[in-house]
């Protein structure tokens, strides 16, 4: 099926900037992307593009990911859903970089190009090198018949809709719920109890629900961004499934607001850049409910032993945040999915805050078609 884009899509229908309308989008967008593909019966999904029947996904002995910019942090939130729920080896890369580093092409991997215009070059060429040795190549693509849609041997459209502002974020969000829809699908090939695909299942079908209710807060992070706005630079922090969480909200405040952003893993910091904080350097934390949530607190003393900000993201209020957006829990492993959705808000109101030409920033195209 595919989903017909109307002009009407394209009319600001109120809103200051198209990133605005489309962070607003979400609920919506997210409901389209799990339309007619959930599979109560059996606990699983149907993905009718995939071209992968059960044999074949049952072969597969690792999957790689491929993608540019915003892509590639979906790629890898996508990367750990497929390890957690398929037990399946699985990581992400940028596509350029695999693609000029001779890699060693394997029958036995799945190759998975993730892109919203379906046009980027360096994603392109990546697909055409693949396909050219052998592999089989899977898109997780937003515009329907792109060419990396129809070089692709099937795959999944994410069914965002379209995406005009030159950041990503509604298309992010769907990306990754597609990667959560086919990470159930692979589980559910293999090992997945129908137990735990019936509470994956559960999750997603929250997630519209959830988004509404975080964009409902949106006037307390326009608060919060006011607070930060005066910051020279950002310090991201996340472990595991924070820590792309923390990558792309860190690129999302770097492209629009031009503020200099970095994002680490929570545990990497006392290897080096806990020398970097102080007052002027705010941190950013992801801190989920998860088995991790008492390392992550740790990582909150060491930053506030050394007179650091902090603003938490988290599903409870953190007493060592200077402030913490609380955002709804979901399943543990579809917790990235909501975390990085207030600080898409916390980097839109800081580029209002600074007067930036938000929906096409400095320096930045929408796709990048040359290489
Ligand atoms: C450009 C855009 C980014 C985007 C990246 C990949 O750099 O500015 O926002 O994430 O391309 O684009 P794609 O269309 O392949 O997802």
């Amino acid at each position: 099926t595919t989903v017909e884009w109307e002009a009407e899509s394209y009319d600001m229908g109120g809103h200051d900037t198209y990133m605005h309308k489309e962070i607003h989008e979400q609920a919506d967008a997210v409901d389209r992307a799990l339309r007619g593909r959930i599979d109560d019966r059996f606990s699983t999904v149907h993905l009718g593009g995939l071209n992968l029947d059960a044999r074949d996904a049952r072969a597969v002995r690792r999957v790689k990911i491929l993608g540019c910019g915003t892509s590639y942090h979906a790629g890898q939130i996508g990367a750990q859903m497929i390890e957690e729920l398929a037990r399946i080896p699985a990581d992400a890369e940028p596509a350029s970089e695999f693609r000029y580093r001779n890699p060693v092409v394997d029958p036995d991997t799945l190759y998975i190009a993730v892109s919203q215009s379906g046009e980027t070059y360096d994603v392109l060429a990546a697909v055409q090198e693949l396909k050219r040795k052998g592999a089989r190549v899977l898109g997780l693509v937003n515009v329907v018949g792109s060419a990396i849609a129809r070089e692709t041997d099937g795959g999944i459209y994410v069914h965002a809709g379209p995406e005009v502002c030159v950041v990503s974020t509604k298309c992010f969000t769907n990306m990754v719920v597609s990667f959560g829809l086919l990470a159930l699908h692979l589980g559910r090939t293999r090992d997945l109890s129908v137990a735990d695909g019936k509470r994956i299942i559960a999750g997603l079908r929250k997630l519209p629900e959830q988004i509404a209710e975080i964009l409902a807060n949106e006037a307390e992070i326009e608060k919060l961004a006011g607070e930060y706005a005066d910051a020279k630079s950002m310090m991201f922090i996340g472990r595991v499934r924070g820590y792309p969480v923390a990558r792309e909200a860190s690129l999302k405040l770097k492209e629009v607001s031009y503020i200099h952003a970095e994002a680490y893993p929570a545990s990497e910091l006392k290897h080096g850049p806990l020398a970097l904080i102080e007052p002027a350097m705010p941190t950013v934390a992801i801190v989920p409910d998860d088995d991790l949530l008492e390392k992550n607190r740790a990582a909150l003393e060491e930053i506030k032993a050394r007179s650091g900000r902090i603003l938490a993201v988290a599903h409870q209020v953190q007493e060592k945040a200077d402030h913490t957006i609380v955002v709804p829990k979901n399943e543990d492993e579809l917790d990235p999915i909501l975390m990085g959705i207030p600080l898409q808000l916390l980097a839109y109101y800081t580029a209002k805050a600074m007067g930036r030409d938000i929906d096409k920033p400095r320096n930045l195209a929408k796709s990048v078609t040359v290489e």
